[in-house]
């Protein structure tokens, strides 16, 4: 199908990020994934993750096309279309009738777990500030936060490698950068999430699970 993009990095990590979800996420109800990118993840996860259903969205109509592209190539029914979904915006689309829209009749069980990967960093400090708003208002009582990248621990890098991406990401685009686990950590706090999980992962990157 037209629009099929592929991430080599997606293609690297989704067997070590699977594996770390297999063991974190509520074993029913729906996955909420901001930024889903190419969708690579989506259509691996979705499938190796049933009953949970799949709920992508992305920010870039062109990757929203990928999305679909990747969904129509490795269909599953627990994968739903794509939502396009800022995480600037006060209101996201799961939070009014535009989610009955834009999934047609499917009646999705309640969003209870919401992932993030490689978003945090390639984007400016209000992207993360946003991500933990919305997550705050949608999670329930029992719902996970899940993040995925490259972080910095109490304000140093774990690894030259992480110090020279950021150097790279910053030159790049200078509101970019890897983050403080530190700094995300406090502003999930202010959400009402609290870190239970901070897993290592290949190459210097983190899992990191929040909770209610
Ligand atoms: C490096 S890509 C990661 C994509 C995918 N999660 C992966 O791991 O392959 C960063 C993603 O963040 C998305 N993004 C950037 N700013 C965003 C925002 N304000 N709201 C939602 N997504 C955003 C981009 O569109 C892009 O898909």
């Amino acid at each position: 199908m037209d629009g099929l993009q592929f991430s080599p990095s997606a293609e690297r990590n989704k067997e070590p990020i699977l594996q770390v979800l297999q063991t974190t996420l509520p074993p029913t109800g729906t996955v909420l994934e901001i930024a889903s990118g190419s969708g690579q993840h989506a259509a691996y996860f979705s499938a190796q993750l049933r009953p949970r259903h799949w709920l992508p969205s992305e920010v870039d109509p062109n990757l929203r096309r990928s999305i679909l592209a990747w969904r129509s190539d490795e269909p599953c029914q627990e994968l739903h279309p794509p939502l396009d979904l800022n995480v600037l915006e006060p209101s996201w689309p799961v939070e009014d009738d535009r989610i009955t829209r834009t999934i047609g009749a499917v009646e999705l069980p309640p969003i209870n777990a919401i992932i993030n990967i490689n978003m945090i960093h390639i984007s400016p400090w209000e992207a993360c500030l946003g991500l933990m708003v919305g997550a705050g208002r949608i999670l329930p009582a029992d719902g996970l936060l899940f993040l995925y990248g490259p972080f910095k621990q109490d304000g140093e890098h774990t690894a030259p490698s992480n110090a020279a991406f950021d150097q790279n990401l910053r030159s790049r685009n200078p509101k970019w950068g890897v983050r403080d686990l530190e700094d995300v950590t406090r502003v999930a706090e202010q959400q009402g999430l609290k870190r239970a999980e901070v897993i290592p992962m290949p190459a210097n990157n983190l899992s990191v699970v929040f909770k209610r």
